[in-house]
């Protein structure tokens, strides 16, 4: 009999303490839905493609920083460009903006206006509403355009400059007879010329002014240091000239950069020679594979990891986070070549 009531009283015990038990699951799970997510997860059959979706979802990398592309036509003819008109489309600019929009919402900070030669479409006007639209609705704090400074008009300046940060202008050599053989010229007009034009107008209109350049085999030798000193950019950007399947090399290609590659070696003799300039920024041919995200004129992030731009769909059709997965880019290089600088005019000190 005292034990009936034993076994009664301990079968009561535990009912009572399973009833406390479900109590408290229930209500954490109404306060935190995740946690009866995970609790899902433990009952349920797991579905791998699901736990995939997540993993990749928790490595979708920031597109903080955007090289976006959006002609491929141009009026100069670098023999090495990795860049080519291989299409004359441009996107109506209401798509462009929406694709600028869905970037923004995804975490842009930075934009790059590039192409191709992203003055030549609509005469600056395509760039110029764009650049305005980037910075005054968009108020994205870097605003920058990559040129090679043939087409640039003052008026252009006195309409957009307020909304520029930064103009990189490109130039491979001071020596008028060598951007005529790599191809860096309309005609026989003096590209230096324009060069040093843009660059006062910079200075007037408070544009931070940077310099690109591209070593190779035509330049490796020059010592560009007093020239670069006295134009003094904030940036002196020195690119390894790079091999792109498809764009300089290979069957379809419209360029054949192989004549213009220069060696790991000489990359660096160029480099020591230049040590001086505090502003260089040198970014060999791995750097640039895979630390830059850049979109082409369908606002498809370009894979170049191997060696090839490889496109992914347009963030127009399936949103950024899914482009992005097909974009190689890898976050870690980009902060590793100092891809987050001082990217703002408000916080630089223009002379
Ligand atoms: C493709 S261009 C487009 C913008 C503009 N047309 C210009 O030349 O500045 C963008 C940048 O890429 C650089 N570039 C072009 N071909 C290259 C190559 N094969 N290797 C490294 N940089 C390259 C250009 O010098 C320029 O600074
Ligand atoms: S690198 Fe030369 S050819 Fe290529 S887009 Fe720029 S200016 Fe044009």
């Amino acid at each position: 009999m005292f034990s009936t009531q034993v076994v009664l009283c301990i079968q009561l015990w535990m009912s009572n303490l399973q009833l406390i038990y479900a109590t408290i699951l229930a209500w954490i799970t109404v306060i935190y839905p995740q946690i009866q997510g995970a609790s899902k997860f433990s009952t349920e059959k797991v579905n791998p493609a699901k736990v995939k979706l997540e993993t990749k979802r928790s490595r979708t990398a920031t597109p903080s920083s955007v090289n976006y592309h959006f002609t491929r036509q141009c009026n100069y003819k670098c023999g090495f460009c990795f860049h080519t008109a291989k299409t004359s489309f441009v996107l109506p600019i209401e798509e462009a903006k929406k694709g600028l929009q869905l970037l923004k919402k995804s975490g842009m900070e930075k934009i790059n206006f590039s192409g191709g030669e992203p003055f030549l479409h609509e005469r600056g006007e395509f760039l110029g509403k764009l650049v305005k639209y980037c910075k005054d609705d968009l108020q994205l704090p870097s605003v920058s355009i990559v040129s090679n400074g043939s087409m640039i008009r003052e008026n252009w300046f006195q309409k957009y400059g307020e909304y520029l940060d930064i103009l990189a202008i490109s130039c491979d050599s001071f020596d008028e007879d060598t951007n005529q053989t790599i191809g860096r010229a309309q005609g026989k007009k003096s590209h230096v010329d324009n060069l040093l034009k843009v660059r006062e107008w910079c200075r007037q209109y408070k544009v931070a002014f940077k310099i690109n350049s591209v070593i190779n085999t035509f330049n490796v030798d020059e010592d560009m240091t007093e020239k670069i000193t006295e134009l003094n950019p904030v940036r002196w950007k020195v690119f390894q000239c790079l091999v792109i399947d498809g764009e300089n090399a290979g069957q379809d290609s419209l360029r054949e950069a192989e004549r213009f590659v220069v060696s790991d070696q000489q990359f660096q003799d160029f480099l020591e020679r230049h040590k001086s300039i505090s502003f260089l920024v040198p970014e060999s041919n791995q750097k640039m594979r895979d630390s830059y995200l850049i979109l082409d004129e369908y606002m498809r992030f370009l894979d170049c990891r191997a060696g090839r731009k490889d496109p992914s769909k347009s963030i127009l059709d399936v949103g950024v986070e899914e482009a992005i997965q097909f974009s190689g880019f890898d976050e870690k290089m980009f902060l590793k070549r100092g891809g987050k600088y001082v990217w703002s005019k408000a916080d630089m000190r223009l002379e």
